[in-house]
């Protein structure tokens, strides 16, 4: 829990959650904190006598497939996607590439590095956003053409990439999925943010900045499709363990996918949980049923020759 992004303390929410909800008839925890300001040098101790990893981390050096490589080199069994969906999935540019690639809808974007002369090609609305953070952090929804170029300014600060994308008109639908080789979607939810126009840090993290709506205020085919797309993105993306997949559904009901998050807010009362509760998983099962499949993927892979 912790580490070293702007997603520190939102981490230690999610954390402080799975370890209230991990059974003590089951589990021996060993809460780890990495310090907000890096670097982190794994000591020999810190990997012994563990047998499975929940990384709880939001963000670069967390959910970016770095702490999954730390793991994977001290042979330690983990919770979650693996490096290389890991990666892929926090850089939002590069997810995209994959989702189209492999015929999943995702909104129109343009990536920018700096330097580059950005524009919109999208007129305005548009919104601007880092290629690889969370929360919403970065991330500016921008109105009127004169406010673009803080919002690129803005954008650079957290990250060498960021992304100018179409606004999606319509509802915020979001889907939990579970699983390694045979993943389950939840019955997904709509998100309605009350704190802000749109879903923004304050509307995720305040209390009552944002009411879930589940099932979604979407047409039926509309719900059933964010479901097959929800899997679709998941396997496309090669993730296993949990995935968060975001969506918008336009007013004529196409569905599009926004983004993917490998480990999403993790509190028992984030939406990730909350979908499954409303699937009727309950928080202490979703969590063995993680631990599960850590576990399994471990005993699948230690039969690989490499
Ligand atoms: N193309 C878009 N059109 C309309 N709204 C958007 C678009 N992209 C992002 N948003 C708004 O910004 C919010 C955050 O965007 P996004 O999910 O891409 O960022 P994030 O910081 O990675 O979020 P998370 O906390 O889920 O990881 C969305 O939930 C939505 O409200
Ligand atoms: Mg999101």
């Amino acid at each position: 829990m912790g580490g070293r992004s702007s997603e520190h303390e939102v981490s230690l929410h999610s954390a402080r959650s799975v370890i209230e909800g991990l059974d003590p008839a089951r589990y021996d925890v060993v809460a780890l904190e990495l310090p907000r300001e890096g670097p982190w040098l794994l000591s020999p101790e810190d990997a012994e006598g563990l047998d499975v990893v929940f990384p709880v981390l939001h963000g670069p050096f967390g959910e970016d497939g770095a702490v999954q490589g730390v793991l994977e080199l001290a042979g330690v069994a983990y919770v979650g996607a693996g490096v290389t969906a890991s990666g892929l999935c926090m850089d939002k540019d590069l997810f995209k590439s994959v989702m189209r690639d492999k015929g999943v809808p995702v909104a129109r974007s343009v990536t920018a590095r700096p330097g580059e002369a950005v524009t919109s090609p999208y007129g305005f609305p548009c919104v601007v956003k880092p290629a690889r953070l969370g929360s919403s952090v970065g991330i500016s929804v921008v109105r009127w053409e004169e406010d673009f170029g803080a919002a690129v300014e803005l954008a650079f600060a957290h990250d060498e990439k960021i992304l100018v994308e179409e606004f999606v008109e319509g509802a915020e639908v979001e889907c939990s999925v579970l699983g390694n080789a045979d993943p389950v979607a939840s019955v997904p939810g709509e998100i309605v943010p009350l704190a802000s126009e749109w879903y923004d840090y304050q509307a995720k993290y305040a209390e009552g900045g944002m009411e879930l709506v589940v099932p979604p205020r979407v047409p039926a085919d509309a719900t059933a499709r964010v479901q097959d797309l929800a899997l679709a993105a998941f396997t496309a993306s090669e993730c296993e363990g949990m995935a968060r997949v975001d969506f918008f559904v336009r007013p004529d009901g196409e569905v599009v996918v926004n983004e993917l998050n490998t480990i999403p807010g993790f509190t028992a009362t984030s939406v990730y949980a909350k979908l499954f509760e409303a699937s009727g998983l309950p928080y202490g099962q979703l969590l063995d049923r993680l631990v599960e499949l850590a576990l399994e993927r471990r005993d699948r892979r230690a039969a690989l020759r490499y």
